[in-house]
């Protein structure tokens, strides 16, 4: 069999291969199929041969020009997968962050106009050029830390032209760089400066103008919505995202992040593939997920970054057989970090879950978070070949081990890239 590309002599390939289709819960979550002395050849950005370094060098033929990687005493997983990131802002608010460390809360300055308000004014003002520019430099460091597929949102724009004007740099972030982009429209952000007066006048104009223009543009995959007492409430958000459905869009929530009210359960009714946050998540949002089998994507990150008090309770969750993910929230204003390596370490240190939990949260579930799973997430015959080839000992380090970057090569498409 042909091949272009080798890892070889792997002290641990994880493969994150799972035994049945959709996102791994339960007990198989702490499951990890971990080869000694691996290897993992590909030809043309898909993967051709996994197994022992022995029997991929008997099964291939490589290439004259081929690429031989020698990972000895090294880990190689799958590129990791983000499913929730807002990468595309026109400025960082590290001022927002002082504020907050001095005593005031991530709402309140919300309702004095900071927050996503202060992020949607520089957003309008900014060329779509900058916004592209600043991305790039984040969507790098993504790569160098292992990431290879992310979700992106808009929802700094909150009016068609400017949602639009970065669903359109999102879609010329994909074309140009090598991490794999999912764009996802977040419209229902917040109540934009101009519609304070009147929410209904908002709701109308994305159920009516926005919604619609996107899906015309085939801008987005998925409709998210920021479910939160004082911005969307149930009832505003059930009438958004049931008009992002039946418009064919995938849906997403903010749910249940700072005040509990019902945003896990309204997400699962609705069929949403995830339910994001969910800090303050109910015992009865807990099973409406694992019936609907909604995607809980954890967000220790913000959790951290606003010294928020309630954790999600991915232990609980994962008992309940709650289908469980966890991603950076990368966006200026509440969690800054590009990198899921320290959220790999948050998810252990915070959330208590094990290396191999959380593992298979950052690839194969993640990926299934982004209905991507046939392409990404596992090291598998006929899959993208995405790597990152890890200087570390054993898999356990990868979450152990932080601020510092673990990563010592990333390969996208069969290529290395960092
Ligand atoms: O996921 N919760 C709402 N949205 C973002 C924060 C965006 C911002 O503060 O700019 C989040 O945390
Ligand atoms: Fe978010």
């Amino acid at each position: 069999m042909q091949a272009d590309l080798i890892i070889k002599n792997i002290r641990q390939l994880v493969t994150c291969r799972r035994s049945k289709p959709g996102p791994v819960t339960g007990g198989d979550l702490n499951h990890l199929e971990i080869i000694e002395n691996g290897a993992v050849a590909s030809f043309d950005g898909k993967i051709v041969a996994v197994g022992t370094t022995s029997d991929v060098e008997r099964r291939i033929e490589l290439a004259y020009s081929g690429e031989v990687i020698d990972a000895t005493d090294q880990v190689v997983t799958p590129g990791l997968v983000d499913a929730h990131t807002h990468p595309v802002f026109a400025a960082t608010r590290e001022d927002e962050f002082e504020m907050r460390n001095l005593g005031k809360s991530y709402m309140e300055i919300a309702e004095a106009g900071g927050g996503i308000r202060n992020s949607v004014r520089k957003l309008r003002e900014a060329p779509a050029e900058k916004l592209f520019d600043n991305a790039i430099r984040y969507l790098d460091l993504m790569l160098q830390h292992g990431t290879t597929t992310i979700e992106a949102k808009s929802g700094y724009g909150l009016s068609t032209e400017s949602e639009i004007k970065q669903l359109e740099v999102i879609r010329k972030l994909a074309e140009n760089h090598a991490v794999d982009i999912v764009p996802t429209f977040l419209g229902a952000h917040e109540i934009p400066d101009e519609y304070r007066e009147d929410r209904e006048g908002y709701i109308r104009l994305l159920i009516d103008e926005m919604i619609p223009e996107v899906v015309k543009g085939k801008l987005a995959v998925f409709s998210d919505i920021f479910c939160e007492k004082n911005v969307f409430e149930i009832e505003d958000s059930e009438r958004i995202q049931t008009a992002a459905r039946d418009h064919g869009l995938k849906l997403k929530f903010h749910a249940d992040e700072i005040v509990g009210i019902g945003g896990a359960e309204l997400a699962a009714r609705l069929g949403a593939v995830s339910a994001d946050h969910l800090d303050v998540i109910s015992d009865n949002g807990i099973a409406e997920m694992a019936k609907s089998g909604t995607i809980g994507v954890l967000l220790p990150g913000t959790v951290h970054f606003l010294d928020l008090k309630a954790r999600p309770p991915a232990r609980k969750m994962i008992e309940a057989g709650v289908p469980i993910s966890l991603a950076t929230d990368f966006n200026p204003g509440s969690s800054a970090t590009p990198s899921l390596q320290i959220i790999m370490n948050f998810g252990a240190a915070m959330l208590k879950m094990t290396a191999a939990e959380i593992i298979n949260c950052v690839t194969i579930n993640s990926a299934c978070a982004l209905l991507m799973d046939d392409m990404v997430g596992s090291i598998e015959v006929g899959k993208q070949a995405d790597f990152v080839v890890w200087s570390a000992d054993n898999y356990r380090q990868l979450p152990y081990f932080y601020g510092i970057n673990l990563a010592d090569q990333v390969i996208k498409k069969g290529k290395p890239v960092s």
